[in-house]
């Protein structure tokens, strides 16, 4: 089933130099393609609508604080079952529970600074790319 996906390389991901890295994993994926990249500094009005559901969580003010502490990386990932698919390239949230061979595995320590958001459903995917790309909606 193709479906397509909003991916965020967060702004520890682009510091660190670890674009190519990321980007890479997706793009040896068979059959995946980029339609949409984006270098930009993530401007708090777009994060306050992508994350509206964590407002008044203790994690809230320190991850938009992060989100918007430099350039991230954005995209739009299109191919077979590409939603599961990247969120199992990403690992889980906590960069120590991940499993080596995963990106938050391989490159993460704390919570915060897991390197990379990837929609968690079709109607997430969706919405986040509306908010991110509306041209591409
Ligand atoms: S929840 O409450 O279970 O829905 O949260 P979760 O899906 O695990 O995480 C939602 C997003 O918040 C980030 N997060 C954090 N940021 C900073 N500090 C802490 N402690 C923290 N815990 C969770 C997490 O990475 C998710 O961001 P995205 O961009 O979706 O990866």
């Amino acid at each position: 089933m193709s479906q397509r996906t909003l991916v965020i390389l967060k702004p520890d991901a682009v510091r660190r130099n670890l674009i190519g890295e990321v980007v890479g994993r997706i793009e040896r994926k068979a059959g995946w393609t980029i339609s949409a990249l984006e270098l930009r500094t993530l401007e708090r009005e777009v994060l306050e609508q992508h994350y509206a559901e964590h407002v008044g969580k203790p994690f809230y003010p320190p991850l938009m604080d992060f989100m918007t502490s430099g350039p991230a990386v954005v995209l739009i990932v299109e191919g077979e079952r590409v939603i599961e698919g990247v969120r199992a390239l990403a690992g889980p949230t906590d960069p120590i529970a991940a499993a080596p061979g995963s990106i938050r595995g391989d490159f993460g320590t704390i919570v915060r600074e897991n390197l990379i958001h990837a929609s968690d459903s079709e109607e997430s995917a969706e919405r986040e790319i509306k908010i991110f790309f509306p041209g591409a909606a």
